[in-house]
């Protein structure tokens, strides 16, 4: 490897999930996809990172090599997450159920209740001078429309934050994670415990007493000709609850993050909302919110010369494949009207999001809302933003806004 010691960064642990490359992703992932495009831990450990675009894209579309198996990320489940942890071909039974729940057909009687509740979020805090917008808006949007969709009671929705973060989060506050990974690990046990319990007795409800609820719908759902069992239900519920809740959450954060320091794209969105839409997609590709997704190779696998053993556990980094040029003209440069943007911010091969159209069309709305009533906005002077690593939140996020009707035009 030419001057940059990808070997002596992974003796030393390099960690693409570490907070300080969090804060400051761009430059760091660039080195990795120039100079160790494979860069990794030396055996015993065999952790691989992939990071240019066309390797990461290869990757995911060859789950025969690159698995999804529960083998690669344990977070408290008893059994592999459906659909996320189950490989092909028997995934594809699986999405072929689940994917006329989230079609845009389907998803678009949401939007006027969407556009709606955006508003009523945006009521409480419209008068005041600052707003911490995380806290505010980017946790209660999505998680809101979620509990709804999934026909479960809003007043869980403290216990379900709690959960999902007990989960994804399970580190934070720990001194020293590796020294405590134990500690974080029997969190993540106890806690999924909880939300199979909680699933469980959600699952009966319904059995006895159907809705016309998503919940309702998967208790009746068939799969070759027979209901799915409870245990599959409460394992579509667990990956639920983590994949719905926390990434529109941290994709809302990284957007008016990136907003609030670029006056002249905030001004762009405000003037012509029709480039909300290529908005979305340009700051997903540029912010990325969930930086890699972790794979177990199932054979051994050669790329740019670099051998991954047999179960070497792979991140596949969705942020810097973004950001790679060899892909994305002058990937640096912010243009919502960047075509073609085939980004991979929600994956990529078989399991590329499911809730891709849920989770654009509660960022458009979002967007187009809190900009058709906050026009100006700007961070709190002096406020350094901390980035988590890993699925990228900026907590708190403080906002100066000055609404509509109290600026000249929105500039
Ligand atoms: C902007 C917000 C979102 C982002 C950035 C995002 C990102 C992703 C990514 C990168 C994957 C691929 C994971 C992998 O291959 O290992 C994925 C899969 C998935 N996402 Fe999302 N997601 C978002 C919103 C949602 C929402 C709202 C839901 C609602 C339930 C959802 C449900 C899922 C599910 C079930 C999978 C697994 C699909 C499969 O294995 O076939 N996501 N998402």
């Amino acid at each position: 490897m030419s001057q940059y010691d990808a070997k002596a960064e992974s003796k030393a642990g390099f960690n693409p999930f570490d907070t300080a490359v969090a804060q400051n992703p761009h430059a760091h992932f660039k080195r990795l996809r120039d100079e160790a495009p494979v860069s990794g831990s030396p055996p015993p450990f065999q952790n691989f990172v992939l990071s240019r675009y066309e390797d990461v894209r290869w990757a995911l579309k060859h789950p025969e090599l690159f698995s999804s198996s529960a083998d690669a990320v344990p977070i408290g489940q008893d059994r592999p997450l459906i659909p996320l942890q189950i490989d092909p071909p028997e995934h594809a039974k699986y999405r072929r159920l689940l994917d006329p729940l989230f079609s845009p057909k389907a998803l678009s009687v949401m939007e006027d209740d969407a556009r709606k509740l955006v508003n009523e979020i945006i009521d409480r805090f419209v008068d005041d001078e600052t707003v911490d917008f995380h806290a505010a808006f980017a946790v209660p949007v999505p998680c809101t429309l979620f509990l709804r969709l999934m026909g479960l009671p809003q007043d869980h929705l403290e216990q379900f934050l709690t959960w999902k973060d007990q989960i994804l989060r399970a580190d934070a506050g720990l001194d020293d994670p590796i020294e405590n990974h134990k500690a974080s690990a029997a969190i993540r046990r106890d806690t999924g415990k909880a939300i199979y319990e909680y699933f469980a007795a959600a699952i009966a409800a319904r059995r006895q007493d159907p809705t016309d609820d998503m919940l309702t719908y998967l208790v009746n759902a068939e799969i070759e000709g027979r209901r799915l069992t409870d245990e599959e239900v409460l394992d579509v519920c667990f990956l639920f609850i983590l994949a719905g809740l926390d990434t529109v959450t941290a994709s809302l954060d990284c957007m008016m993050a990136r907003l609030a320091g670029h006056a002249e794209e905030r001004r762009a969105l405000v003037e012509d909302p029709s480039l909300t839409v290529g908005a979305v997609e340009e700051l997903l590709r540029h912010e990325t919110p969930v930086t890699g997704i972790l794979r177990v190779t199932t054979e051994p696998v050669v790329r740019h010369d670099v051998e991954m053993k047999e179960h070497a556990i792979v991140t596949c980094l969705l942020h810097a494949a973004n950001m790679d040029e060899r892909e994305f003209p002058d990937p640096e440069t912010v243009d919502f009207r960047r075509e073609p943007n085939r980004h991979i911010a929600l994956g990529a091969g078989p399991h590329r999001c499911l809730g891709s159209h849920l989770a654009r069309l509660e960022l458009r709305v979002a967007l187009e809302e809190f900009h058709r009533r906050i026009p100006d906005y700007a961070l709190v002077p002096g406020v350094t933003l901390e980035y988590t690593a890993g699925i990228r939140q900026v907590s708190p996020l403080p906002l100066v806004i000055r609404p509509a009707g109290t600026v000249g035009g929105g500039n």
